[in-house]
């Protein structure tokens, strides 16, 4: 019985003793149990990645692998790059998944595409499935949003808009896209909803209301099926006014084939062009 003390003693004795040996930061988890290579280090190196962004660090100290703790990659390396487990900016070193973009919560999308910030003029939104992609122009130095083109431009080539909203229940237009408008909630800007105009329309702070309006060449449904607007391009950048027009006899409207057609027409495709066996005569 008491050798059996004896040597549960001189046991406890050994252990207490490596586990002072070793480096304060070896001792972190484990303590008497890390007699074995811990399993977040089954890797056996010092640096690996758990995740696109995190880093697993460890350590080896006398024959035994020790974890020393994660550390979470951001700023200008915000990636776990998995051969050497060091943090990166350069996503061609990561997994396609760990640069896919995160939605956020920030702003509603009105619709799928491209919205600007109107409360910052170097950022813009993507909206995708209803869920809406934050990208700022700032990380190519002092660009901004240029929303006709849907792209990062240089200050000198695109005006920096910012809508303010001055009481609470207003509506203010923003002009590089006159289809798109805001409701001001307050006078806090940042809480504005971001709208948009029904095709063919624009909005007006004159009466505050979405207007058909021609932006490009075609024809404007209208609720009334019988009727529409002629939108006609009239060259050098030139609309012409938004002109009335009604479908003859029976026919209504057809918004996707933009013309009048009979109701419950069967859509007709035009058959492929006969292939000619002739020679094409080339012109000089
Ligand atoms: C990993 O480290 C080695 C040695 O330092 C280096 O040559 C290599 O480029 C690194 N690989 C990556 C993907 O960073
Ligand atoms: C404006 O609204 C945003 C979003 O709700 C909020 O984060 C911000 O603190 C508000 N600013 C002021 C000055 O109240």
């Amino acid at each position: 019985m008491a050798s059996k003390v004896f040597v549960l003693l001189v046991a406890a004795f050994v252990a207490v003793a490596v586990e002072a040996s070793l480096a304060p930061s070896a001792r972190l988890r484990g303590g008497l149990r890390a007699l074995v290579d811990d399993p977040e280090c089954a890797s056996k190196r010092q640096l690996t990645c758990s995740d696109c962004k995190t880093q697993v660090r460890c350590d080896k100290v006398g024959g035994v692998w020790f974890y020393l703790g994660t550390n979470t990659c951001g700023g200008t390396t915000p990636y776990c790059e998995p051969v050497n487990g060091t943090c990166t900016g350069d996503v061609s070193l990561v997994d396609d998944k760990c640069t896919e973009p995160e939605p956020v919560n920030t702003f509603n999308c009105p619709s799928d595409g491209y919205w600007p910030d109107v409360t910052n003029c170097a950022k813009y939104y993507i909206c995708s499935d209803g869920k809406a992609y934050a990208y700022d122009c700032s990380s190519f130095g002092n660009a901004v949003y240029d929303h006709k083109s849907s792209s990062c431009l240089a200050r000198s080539e695109a005006t920096c808009v910012t809508l303010t909203c001055r009481s609470p229940g207003s509506f203010v237009a923003y002009n590089p896209d006159p289809s798109i408008y805001s409701f001001c909630r307050s006078t806090n800007s940042s809480e504005a909803a971001v709208l948009k105009c029904e095709e063919g329309r624009t909005f007006s702070t004159i009466n505050n209301e979405c207007q058909v309006a021609c932006t490009k060449a075609g024809r404007i449904a209208l609720a009334d099926k019988k009727r529409f607007y002629d939108c006609v391009d009239l060259g050098n950048g030139r609309m012409s006014q938004p002109t009335p027009g009604r479908c003859p006899g029976t026919s209504e409207f057809n918004p996707s084939l933009g013309r009048c057609a009979e109701k419950g027409a069967p859509v007709v495709t035009t058959p492929a062009p006969r292939t000619t066996t002739r020679a094409p005569t080339t012109v000089p």
